[in-house]
């Protein structure tokens, strides 16, 4: 019998560790070619002001002083593409995402916004950066960690390939604790986002597990400890929008 340490969540159900990337995968594999208009329609274009205010916190380099971001769980390039087309001319941008339709269509977003020439998309796990150590000036990673089976070992990774000095930037949707908004946010949560999901990608229970994983998801306070036992420092987090989504920040130092 499995140890209680083996298993974790997807969403509400409890599922053996070793089966949680599969479902997750399965997830992006159905939604890839609506997850764009989906992130518009289910936050009312708000996930554009959330990565605009990460992009702010990222603050790339304008002239040319070279600029390496790493951006995991990058999925279909928004995040990459703010970075890339706000850097300066030495500004360069890997997404690394485990899901190849995802990054598929990235890669067409970033072939016809001009910008093959600063993002690259490539394949891998979170959990298992194929970089070396001490790579990348910055790593982020926006609504993607929830997604990853062992969290601690996405964060030592985030460590591990960033130089000395570097910061991690990690976006992810939050807990709403505002009296009144948190009763609304559960009743469009559970009511109408798998719905939604539904009726544009044909797939009910990937929203379903959206919904069920930001609820599983640790509070901030919790979250920031976990970045801090990586490894970072001066770690620090705010929240947006009553709470549905928080920016942590963390140094290599
Ligand atoms: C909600 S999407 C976020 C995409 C993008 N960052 C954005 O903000 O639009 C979550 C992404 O996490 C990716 N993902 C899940 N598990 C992963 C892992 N272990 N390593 C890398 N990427 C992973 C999925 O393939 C998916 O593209």
């Amino acid at each position: 019998m499995a140890a209680p340490r083996d298993e974790t969540h997807f969403g509400y159900s409890t599922v053996p560790l070793d089966e949680k990337q599969g479902r997750v995968d399965d997830v992006f594999h159905s939604v890839a070619r609506r997850y764009d208009l989906m992130n518009d329609l289910m936050s009312g274009g708000l996930h554009r002001a959330w990565k605009d205010a990460l992009l702010t916190a990222v603050n790339p380099p304008k002239g040319d002083r070279p600029f390496a971001l790493l951006d995991l769980a990058g999925g279909t390039g928004d995040v990459a593409f703010r970075v890339a087309e706000a850097g300066g001319a030495n500004t360069r941008v890997t997404v690394c995402d485990i899901n190849a339709e995802m990054l598929a269509v990235g890669a067409e977003r970033a072939t016809s916004r001009g910008l093959d020439h600063a993002v690259t998309f490539e394949q891998g796990n979170a959990e298992e950066l194929p970089y070396p150590d001490k790579s990348f000036d910055c790593v982020t990673i926006a609504f993607g960690i929830r997604n990853v089976p062992r969290i601690d070992r996405a964060l030592a990774e985030a460590h591990r390939v960033l130089k000395i000095g570097g910061r991690f930037l990690c976006l992810e949707f939050s807990s709403v604790d505002v009296p009144g908004l948190d009763a609304l946010y559960e009743l469009y949560s559970f009511k109408l986002i798998p719905r939604i999901g539904a009726a544009v990608t044909g797939d009910r229970e990937a929203y379903q597990y959206l919904v069920e994983s930001i609820r599983k998801f640790p509070r901030p306070p919790v979250f920031a400890r976990m970045i801090e036992d990586a490894g970072f420092r001066r770690v620090s987090f705010r929240q947006m929008t009553g709470g549905v989504v928080a920016l942590h920040l963390g140094w290599k130092l």
